[in-house]
């Protein structure tokens, strides 16, 4: 992994960072603007951290885009981000190409158009093999859904359960949409609530928890540097002691 301009060695910096990109909404409200404008603006702080995620060498990075409750918004808000989505998968696929970004989309994207579907299929297809950054967006996607799907996959499988809780859930945590990729390490949320909203739910177990009043469409490369910094002082136990 290169060195960061933060000077954070290596060893202290997160894997996997799964971040909830919040409060778009009121972004725009405190502008007098409609919701769909702090959304648009959301989309120009994604690339900016997708760029700052590579430059400062986290190899997994998970978003949430789109949650399995957000269906229940209004269907003119649920338009304009589906829209949105479209647009951004045409206009920022060439760029994270030539940056080595691998997509990945993960939740229940069947409920999606068909012609954002296949979108996202062929853009999941022609960054398979890059491997600057492993990019998951979670669109439709639900924590308990996930679980859920995993529980399907594992007895469609029709082969005996292991009795050994190791072998168990080793079996379980490949059926999850974000296998192969490790735990999350430092979860971020933006917009100032302090709760998951059934974001990763399992591959949240040990995550450091961070949160923030900046609203998303404003979090930049500085904001990002500040978690990880934040990040590179706790001291992770994982449920056992370490000497001081
Ligand atoms: C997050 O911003 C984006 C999505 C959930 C799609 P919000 O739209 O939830 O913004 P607030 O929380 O209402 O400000
Ligand atoms: C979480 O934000 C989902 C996304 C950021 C995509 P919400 O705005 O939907 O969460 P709640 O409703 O405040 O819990
Ligand atoms: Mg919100």
């Amino acid at each position: 992994m290169p060195d960061s301009p933060l000077g954070i060695p290596p060893d202290m910096r997160p894997a996997h960072v799964a971040v909830v990109m919040d409060g778009n909404g009121r972004w725009a409200k405190q502008r007098h603007l409609p919701r769909t404008i702090g959304h648009q603006r959301g989309r120009r702080a994604v690339r900016r951290l997708i760029e700052a995620a590579h430059q400062l060498g986290v190899p997994y990075l998970t978003i949430f885009a789109f949650s399995s409750e957000n269906w229940s918004r209004p269907a003119a808000e649920v338009d304009a981000l589906m829209r949105l989505f479209l647009k951004a998968l045409q206009r920022d696929i060439d760029e994270m190409h030539r940056n080595g970004v691998r997509l990945r989309f993960i939740g229940d994207c069947a409920r999606f158009s068909p012609a954002l579907q296949s979108l996202m299929q062929q853009a999941e297809a022609r960054t398979a093999e890059n491997r600057q950054l492993f990019l998951q967006v979670a669109v439709s996607y639900g924590g308990q859904w996930d679980i859920l799907q995993a529980v399907r996959s594992l007895m469609a499988s029709g082969d005996a359960l292991p009795a050994d809780d190791a072998a168990l859930r080793a079996r379980f945590e490949v059926q999850l949409a974000t296998a192969p990729c490790p735990p999350v390490d430092l979860f971020i949320r933006t917009g100032g609530e302090q709760r998951i909203s059934n974001f990763l739910l399992w591959q949240l177990a040990y995550a450091e928890l961070y949160f923030t009043d900046c609203l998303w469409p404003d979090f930049d490369r500085a904001a990002f540097e500040t978690a990880l910094a934040w990040f590179a002082h706790r001291q992770r136990r994982f449920g056992g002691v370490i000497d001081d």
